[in-house]
């Protein structure tokens, strides 16, 4: 039986503060209105959703694991995990599910220390700086590839 076509949408650590965290770079809408957003768009592309936020590292790659098999695609906000997590980058590497980073900001006009992404690299491509509007451009992207 083929599984319904379906999306994996995964926002790691702090992200679960969105709407009272650094409001002037991340926005004023909370991570319920993206979850929102994401389920818009992707039931306008008639694909599923899992939609997942954890500020535990080995938690996303423990969901990554189960989840991403079998699905179109992966779009990722790792937050401070791109920074410096390889376990999430060879996670990403070893389920081999097209991958759409997505950053809320854009990380090259922040600190230094943001501007590298070591999760990029298992990544087709990044979008960033463009708010919740990249999640939606990413579920786009894949569902269309
Ligand atoms: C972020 C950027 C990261 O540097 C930061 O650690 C985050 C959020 C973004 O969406 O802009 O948590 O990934």
């Amino acid at each position: 039986m083929t599984e319904p076509k379906r999306i994996v949408v995964v926002n790691g650590p702090n992200l679960n503060l969105l709407g009272k965290r650094e409001p002037h770079i991340y926005g004023t809408r909370t991570l319920a209105d993206l979850e929102q957003d994401v389920r818009a768009k992707a039931r306008d592309l008639g694909v599923t959703v899992s939609f997942f936020q954890s500020n535990d590292e080995g938690a996303i790659i423990d969901f990554l694991q189960k989840e991403a098999p079998g699905a179109l695609g992966i779009v990722i906000n790792p937050g401070a995990l791109s920074h410096y997590s390889l376990a999430l980058y060879d996670c990403l590497t070893a389920v081999n599910v097209p991958t759409v980073e997505v950053h809320l900001s854009n990380i090259h006009a922040r600190e230094e220390f943001r501007s590298k992404s070591v999760t990029a690299r298992a990544a087709r491509g990044v979008i960033m700086g463009l708010g919740f509007a990249g999640y939606g451009m990413a579920i786009e992207y894949l569902v269309k590839q």
